[in-house]
């Protein structure tokens, strides 16, 4: 018979296309922490089907961009620009994204979006079908569809209508929050519904399935078992998968020459100096405000370390449609921008703040040379930054400032110093106590994240989540 396929289906595929020509593209790899993760699904006979984050009016870019991204075995959706004014950066990310992450919006743009929300979410629920349509010419019998993050929450819906054998999971890859905040959605409840045609629904752990059942049953009145939720005797399974990094990867990348010339270099630049990173896309659900403002705090209350330390900041820039993204960045700006003025010397700056990607080996240097690395996310899905730092760092065995509020510190709290982010005086304390620790301290904290850093990797998330749906679905039928 024939292998079963998985189809993996995101909003994001794992690359973005740049047209060079009427038929003639060029790839690159996709930032961010749900493509790094799925790219150790790859092992798996995976297909992708998303969006590659540009608009293709015509007919021969659409045919010649799909010929081009058939090698990376991914399938594009095409979405035109009012789609993806509407359903991205409206609904998903001027919406859901700051609501799943406990973010209100300012008072404007609340009633801004108030006003437009039913055109956008109807916009959501038309982009959702064009990837059920996608999906649906690609499936064949057995087949298992995997469906990601916040974008397709009414995917499971379009296709179970369509197929209801169809094995279709679906995965959050962002906090699922308090049912008291996902009660203020007007949609509250044509997502949740949606959502429950799934076979399995996924989270990162388990605070967050479990505010996944209660809104289920709050707000829609049916009943929580310890397997899920159920509908009119039909069991939605819910459970927690979190998920890892390829560490293998890591590990072996700092062994490649080109990376340990890197390595060198760096050190010889910041040559004297203790390093402090920060990796983030430019989101307000980053901390990077706070960040940079307990930075400030430290040195101001700790001269001795002027010329002495240094923050590298690399601010991935990200829906910057969006204006809640383009007032961060000036917020931002500004901050540093004091910064270097009040503690900056001629021959020394204390914040190198980049507002752009690095590339995958430049990333895996910095992470090796940092002492610490600070992580202050207000809300976090899990944080794959902070995993990719500790495996990076089995010589340095450098310290993991961990936010309370990311998903991570579920993981890393017994080896990170937990902060809350919103408490920049406890934030400017924890840089001073990790630049201090003692090594047998570091090592301890070390070994801790990295035995499990190295234990739980992506590659085991995916094969969990795709087993546990195949074994759902085979009992279900062998129950009817
Ligand atoms: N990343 C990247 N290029 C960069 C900086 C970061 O590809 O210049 C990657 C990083 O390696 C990590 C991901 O972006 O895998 C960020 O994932 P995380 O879970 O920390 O946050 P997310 O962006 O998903 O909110
Ligand atoms: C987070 C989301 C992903 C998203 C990524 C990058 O990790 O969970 O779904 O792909 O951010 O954001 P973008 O809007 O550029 O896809």
């Amino acid at each position: 018979p024939r292998k079963q396929q998985l189809l993996v289906v995101a909003n994001r595929l794992p690359v973005t296309a740049h047209r060079k020509g009427e038929d003639s593209w060029s790839l690159e790899v996709t930032a961010g922490g749900l493509v790094s993760a799925l790219l150790g699904v790859n092992e798996l006979d995976a297909k992708w089907i998303g969006w590659a984050g540009v608009n293709v009016p015509d007919e021969i870019g659409q045919t010649s961009l799909t010929e081009a991204l058939v090698e990376k075995r991914c399938i594009p959706v095409f979405l035109d620009e009012e789609m993806v004014d509407k359903y991205y950066n409206g609904y998903c990310n001027n919406i859901l994204w700051p609501l799943f992450h406990y973010l209100g919006l300012p008072q404007e743009d609340r009633l801004a979006t108030t006003r437009s929300f039913q055109s956008q979410f109807d916009a959501y629920k038309l982009a959702n079908q064009m990837f059920a349509d996608v999906v649906c010419q690609h499936y064949e019998d057995g087949d298992v569809v995997w469906c990601h993050d916040y974008h397709l929450m009414f995917l499971p819906k379009c296709l179970k209508e369509k197929n209801s054998k169809m094995k279709v999971g679906w995965f959050l890859h962002t906090p699922f929050p308090s049912s008291e905040i996902h009660r203020t959605l007007p949609s509250r409840s044509e997502l949740l519904h949606s959502v429950l045609y799934a076979d399995l629904v996924g989270f990162h752990n388990y605070d967050y399935a479990r505010h996944f059942v209660s809104a289920c049953t709050r707000i829609l009145g049916l009943e929580g078992t310890p397997q899920g939720v159920e509908n009119q005797g039909k069991l939605t399974h819910v459970a927690a998968f979190p998920i890892g990094i390829d560490s293998g990867r890591f590990k072996r990348a700092l062994k490649i020459p080109e990376i340990e010339d890197h390595i060198k270099e760096l050190k010889k630049t910041f040559a004297g100096k203790k390093i402090i990173l920060g990796v983030d896309r430019l989101d307000m659900i980053k901390g990077i405000p706070q960040k940079i403002l307990a930075f400030e705090k430290f040195l101001e209350e700790n001269p001795e370390w002027h010329d002495k330390v240094v923050l590298l900041q690399i601010a991935v820039p990200t829906r910057t449609d969006v204006p809640e993204y383009q007032k961060l960045t000036s917020q931002v700006h500004e901050i540093v921008g004091r910064i270097t003025g009040r503690f900056g010397t001629l021959t020394s700056i204390p914040i190198h703040h980049l507002d752009r990607a690095v590339d995958w080996n430049a990333l895996c240097a910095i992470y090796a040379i940092t002492d610490v690395a600070l992580v202050t996310s207000l809300r976090d899905g899990m944080n794959l930054v902070s995993y990719e730092f500790v495996a990076c760092q089995e010589s340095k065995k450098g310290v993991l400032i961990l936010s309370e509020f990311a998903g991570a510190a579920q993981s890393l709290g017994a080896g990170a110093l937990l902060v809350n982010p919103w408490n920049i005086s406890e934030l400017a304390a924890s840089i001073g106590q990790a630049l201090n620790m003692p090594a047998v301290e570091r090592e301890k904290r070390h070994r801790h994240n990295y035995a499990h850093v190295t234990s739980h990797t992506s590659k085991q998330w995916a094969d969990m989540f795709v087993s546990e749906l195949n074994d759902i679905v085979v009992d279900d039928q062998l129950r009817t």
